[in-house]
């Protein structure tokens, strides 16, 4: 299987591929396998969609037998309440304990990997700064290129730290890796919902005419989680939220709701129209920061009738840290059919509740025709729920029942639980599947990684060399600080409430 896919056409059944293929996971003992990657292959497996000769090969530095780790897989895979298909799953299941800075460790894979079929594709589930070792010893170990079949090599975020050090990255990857053999995964672009989002613009007709700046008023974008750090600590003091949900899965959500259709559904012209979206967006000048951008962290406080830390109190945070774990933001796509329109994001831990969200609002109607009795009127607001309540509901006023005519809001739902009664696959199931099968349209391409990252650096600086200490908290449970709210108000806008 080789080239770019239509994602529109392979959202047909009978997606399965059919060759030979190995998948070598490094990282095999840690959390992103146990929870998402295991479940995901499983999943893929029961439908019978992997490859018929299909081996996995978990690579990772502690040491134990192929036994052990296919027992391990089953301890978490057996709740999945999949069926009787485990055992031949696990089948497929091998072990190779290995040091990732050694080129010996990567030779005696390919010794192990000689015995499989000739596709091949890498993992890269360790943490990034393990990610030229691996790269560099796959290179030297010659498994970055076959005879008679295809290698390619997923590489989870976080891509870089920054814009330069992205840049760098790309550019040492480039040197054993073509880019059409690299997979850049953001899980988001695996999610139905997020995929549905083209289709929703553009499989119908009547939104485009009002999709732009005539119509819109402006877009708000909410990723919230009700969860803390959850025990990564050390992870979020070198990340914070704008480059752990921001820089990739938000502006990806920002690209898919912006873009322009393009001309084909092939990986790279869908990738091509996202990447000018990230080009337009407009600089953010340095004395821009303070009244454009938002950032605070949570407080100690009571969710749920718990109490729960404060982030400066959580496992491997400094006490005195300027890591961020609230920030809102306010972007103008300079272009034609946005000029003018701000886009503002919103993300957070510990908020009132886990939601994803993509709202656009439109433009009033042009004449307070109804006067008083339309006090109540709100704007009509079209919102894309991504998660957890997947659907897609547009909110308009209408007439209230009775003799005084008063008029308020309603909205019009449309639910995927109701309207189609299965649950999402998982967002790792899709974009295994398309890895294997070659279609690199849901992954991010090295150009576009970058200019997210030219995005938020300006913030980044800032803060890096602006370090509020303390940083404004928020209590928990709550929808950030009061700045965030003012972020909007100065436009006379205010957040959704969710
Ligand atoms: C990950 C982040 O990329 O996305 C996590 O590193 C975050 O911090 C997670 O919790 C959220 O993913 P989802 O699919 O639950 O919205």
């Amino acid at each position: 299987m080789n080239g770019d896919k239509n994602p529109l056409r392979e959202l047909t059944p009978s997606r399965s591929a059919s060759d030979s293929a190995t998948l070598v996971i490094f990282g095999a003992t840690g959390d992103l396998t146990a929870r998402k990657l295991m479940p995901a292959l499983y999943s893929l497996f029961c439908q019978d969609l992997l490859p018929g000769d299909f081996k996995i090969v978990g690579f990772a530095r502690r040491p134990k037998t192929s036994e052990i780790f296919r027992n391990e897989i089953a301890s978490y895979l057996q709740n999945l309440n999949k069926g009787s298909r485990l055992d031949s799953f696990l089948s497929a299941v091998h072990y190779h304990r290995g040091d990732y800075t050694l080129a010996e460790s990567h030779v005696g894979l390919k010794k192990k990997l000689e015995k499989f079929g000739h596709n091949r594709l890498f993992y890269l589930a360790t943490p990034p700064s393990q990610y030229e070792s691996i790269i560099t010893n796959l290179g030297t170990a010659q498994l970055a290129a076959t005879a008679g079949g295809w290698i390619r090599v997923i590489i989870e975020k976080p891509f870089g730290h920054d814009v330069k050090r992205s840049g760098e990255l790309n550019r040492f990857i480039a040197r054993v890796f073509n880019e059409n053999q690299i997979y850049r995964i953001d899980h988001y672009l695996g999610k139905e919902t997020v995929q549905n989002i083209l289709v929703f613009r553009l499989a119908n007709g009547i939104f485009e005419p009002i999709w732009n700046r005539r119509y819109v008023d402006h877009v708000q974008i909410t990723v919230a989680e009700k969860v803390g750090v959850e025990g990564r600590g050390r992870f979020f003091e070198e990340t914070g939220i704008l480059r752990d949900i921001v820089q990739n899965h938000m502006l990806q959500l920002l690209c898919l709701t912006a873009m322009e259709p393009p001309s084909t559904f092939d990986a790279n012209a869908v990738r091509d129209e996202k990447v000018k979206v990230l080009q337009s967006i407009r600089a953010i000048e340095i004395d821009q920061v303070e009244n454009t951008t938002v950032r605070a962290q949570y407080a100690a406080g009571s969710m749920d009738g718990i109490m729960k830390k404060g982030y400066l109190q959580e496992e491997g945070v400094d006490p005195l840290s300027s890591t961020e774990t609230f920030t809102a933001l306010q972007l103008y796509p300079d272009n034609w059919r946005w000029a003018g329109v701000p886009f503002y994001l919103r993300t957070g831990k510990r908020l009132p509740k886990r939601v994803t969200e993509i709202s656009i609002y439109f433009k009033d109607a042009p004449l307070k025709i109804f006067g008083k009795r339309a006090d109540d009127v709100k704007p009509n607001v079209l919102t894309l729920n991504i998660q957890p309540d997947e659907g897609i509901s547009l909110r308009f006023d209408s007439k209230v029942p009775g003799q005084g005519g008063k008029i308020r809001p309603v909205t019009m739902d449309f639910r995927y639980g109701t309207s189609f009664g299965v649950d999402p696959p998982d967002a790792y199931e899709r974009l295994l599947l398309d890895a294997l099968l070659g279609d690199s349209t849901l992954f991010t391409r090295a150009d576009e990684s970058e200019n997210a990252w030219r995005i938020i650096q300006p913030i980044l600086d800032y803060w890096q060399n602006y370090k509020k200490k303390p940083l404004p908290q928020y209590n928990i449970g709550t929808w950030g600080p009061a700045e965030a709210a003012k972020l909007l108000k100065r436009s006379g806008r205010r957040w959704r409430r969710l």
